[in-house]
Formats: C-alpha cells, sequence, structure tokens
C-alpha cells in the first residue's frame, strides 16, 4: 500500500552495542517519512453484505458530523468521554479492509496516512516511539486521516509474564500508542486479521469494531463478475464456481482470475476455459489450508531481541 516511505538499507544496519557514551554524539536515524496520498478506492469499490455497509456509512458519518455535534454544539464539553473516534475493521486477510480504509477517507473528502507496523519498526535506540508521534504529527498537519494497518503488531494483548527483552519493548511501543492515541481528536482508523489479541485498554479507545468476513455465495457470485473482464474471452460459468468454492476472500477471487488468464496465454488457449479457473481456484485454497496448517494463529508480533535491547536502553 501506499505507506510511508521505508527506511533505507543503511538504516537498517546493525546499531553498535557498545554503551551509548554521553559525550559521543548519537548516530542519527534517516528521517522516516509519513506520506499522505489521495485515496484509492471509493466505497462502490467494494463488494460487501449491506450490514457492513451500513455499518461503515454509520461510523463514516459520524466522524463527518462530529465537527458540528463536538466543537459548533459543544458537546464536547459535556459529552468529553464520549469521543472515541477510532474505528477498528477487523478479519481474515483479502477481505477488503484496507480498501474501506481508503473508502472512507474519500468519503470524508480527506487524504489517507497509512502506516504499518514495518514503517515505525526501527533498530534504532529510542525511534520506534518517535516514529509514532511523528506519524500523528504529519497526519495533523496535512489534515489527513491516520490508518494503522495491521494494528495487531503494536496493539496486542500486554504481556504480563515478560520473559524476555522482546515482550517488554512491545509493551513499550504499544504504550506510547495508546497514551498519544488519550490526545488525537482526530478519527482515525485501524485494521487488523487477528482482533483477538487486541489489548483491552486500546479495545476502549476504539467507537465501532467493523467485522469483515469471507464473502458469502452471492457476494462471491458478484466478485466473480467483477473480477472477470468482458474483453476476456472465456466460457465461466459464474454461478458455478460461486457456489462451488467457499472459503475464497475477494483477493483469492481476483487472483485465481488472473493466474487463469495467464495460464491459458502461456498455453495458446483462445479463450479462458473453466477448467482452467478452477485450476487457479482450487491450487489458491490448497495453498491456503496448508499455510493455515503450518502457521497456526500468531499470536504475538516477534521483534529481534536486538531491536527489542536497543529500544530498553531509552527511557520512553
Ligand atoms: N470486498 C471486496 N470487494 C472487492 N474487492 C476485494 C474485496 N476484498 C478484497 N478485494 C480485492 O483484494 C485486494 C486486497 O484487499 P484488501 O483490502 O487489501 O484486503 P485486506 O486489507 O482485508 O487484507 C483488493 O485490492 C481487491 O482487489
Ligand atoms: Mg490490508
Amino acid at each position: 500500500m501506499g505507506i510511508g516511505n521505508r527506511l533505507p538499507d543503511e538504516a537498517l544496519s546493525t546499531p553498535s552495542t557498545d554503551e551509548p557514551k554521553a559525550e559521543k554524539p548519537k548516530k542519527e536515524q534517516p528521517n522516516v517519512n509519513f506520506v499522505p496520498e489521495e485515496p484509492k478506492y471509493e466505497l462502490g469499490d467494494i463488494i460487501l453484505p449491506q450490514g457492513v455497509r451500513d455499518d461503515i456509512l454509520d461510523v463514516a458519518d459520524y466522524a463527518r458530523n462530529s465537527k458540528i455535534v463536538f466543537e459548533q454544539w459543544g458537546l464536547g464539553k459535556t459529552h468529553k468521554y464520549s469521543k472515541r473516534m477510532g474505528i477498528n475493521l477487523y478479519g481474515p486477510p483479502g477481505t477488503g479492509k484496507t480498501m474501506a480504509a481508503h473508502a472512507i477517507a474519500k468519503y470524508l473528502g480527506r487524504k489517507i496516512l497509512a502506516v504499518s507496523y514495518a514503517d515505525i519498526e526501527s533498530k534504532y535506540v529510542g525511534e520506534t516511539p518517535k516514529n509514532i508521534r511523528k506519524a500523528f504529527e504529519v497526519a495533523k498537519e496535512t489534515g489527513s486521516i491516520l490508518f494503522f494497518d495491521e494494528a495487531d503488531a503494536i496493539l496486542s494483548r500486554r504481556v504480563t509474564n515478560m520473559s524476555n527483552a522482546t515482550d517488554v519493548s512491545v509493551n513499550q511501543t504499544r504504550s506510547v500508542l495508546l497514551m498519544i492515541l488519550n490526545d488525537h481528536e482526530d478519527f482515525i482508523i485501524f485494521a487488523t486479521n487477528f482482533i483477538e489479541n487486541f489489548d483491552p485498554a486500546f479495545m476502549r479507545r476504539i467507537a465501532k469494531h467493523i467485522k469483515f468476513s469471507l464473502p458469502d455465495e452471492e457476494c462471491r457470485r458478484t466478485l466473480w463478475k467483477m473480477y472477470i473482464p468482458e474483453e476476456m474471452p472465456n466460457n465461466i460459468d459464474i454461478a458455478a464456481l460461486a457456489s462451488k468454492y467457499e472459503g475464497l476472500s475477494g483477493s483469492d477471487i481476483s487472483t485465481a482470475v488472473l493466474m487463469a488468464a495467464f495460464k491459458a496465454v502461456r498455453n495458446g488457449a483462445s479463450c479462458v476455459d473453466q477448467s482452467y479457473i478452477e485450476d487457479a481456484t482450487a491450487s489458491i485454497l490448497a495453498s491456503k489450508e496448508d499455510n493455515a496448517a503450518r502457521t497456526g494463529v500468531t499470536t504475538k508480533r516477534v521483534v529481534s531481541e536486538e531491536y527489542a535491547r536497543s529500544q530498553m536502553q531509552r527511557e520512553i
């Protein structure tokens, strides 16, 4: 996604493990640039059950009208603690959460500043909290909506039995984010594949959690239709595909069409036969099953010991 620029390679080199000496100037991390972008999608681009679409519109209207309600009409004073402006989009990968974040920003007529954990994680001492602060500052300065993708990486449940440096560090990073969130006045969007691990303190700060599910048969039919272009010669039976293959995300469906088209061209076929799309779909489903069996549910973002230790050298 269009996210803040990744760190240049130089920034990923191993920092010195020597004790920092006061007189020695600290090596500065090259600046991480957070760049807001124009939203790439609108609500009409996303195939969703009506209930989910209504929820998204509710939240977006809440954000749109909050200036009137809280600022002009003074409810900011009488309802100080009702002003929870975060939303969290959660559900399996490839179901349209990132698309929805863009669509909400578009609906609100604002740019989006998408930030993922990879953007803010730094091996440099104390830089991760700084990067988080910077993301919030840039969003404020540019009037863009902050979108924390893969939010589970930083907002997982507090590790109470801190067995190693990594656990301590993840806790620290999360504490900083929770603190900044307390003061953040603007609407903010989170997305995650793993809501189970979210910290309860974080859950309380979110006004609404919207669940994204794998598409049902009707939505799958619409998705197949949407991702098979009219110009592509084919004899695909969409209704049959939609009813036969469950467990596919919107992203899987889009990928299956692409794979089938390339396979057909490579084989010199003049049209994409049903068998091409069925093969592609079956192979996607098989690899998903494989993956699920191998990894199970990831419970915690693992960062390097070295990174964790370096973060701990400095008070937040
Ligand atoms: N509900 C959907 N409607 C239309 N296209 C979808 C949908 N979900 C996924 N896609 C397709 O899959 C891609 C990845 O979706 P994305 O929003 O990044 O999923 P997530 O953030 O939930 O992992 C999109 O760019 C789009 O091509
Ligand atoms: Mg996403």
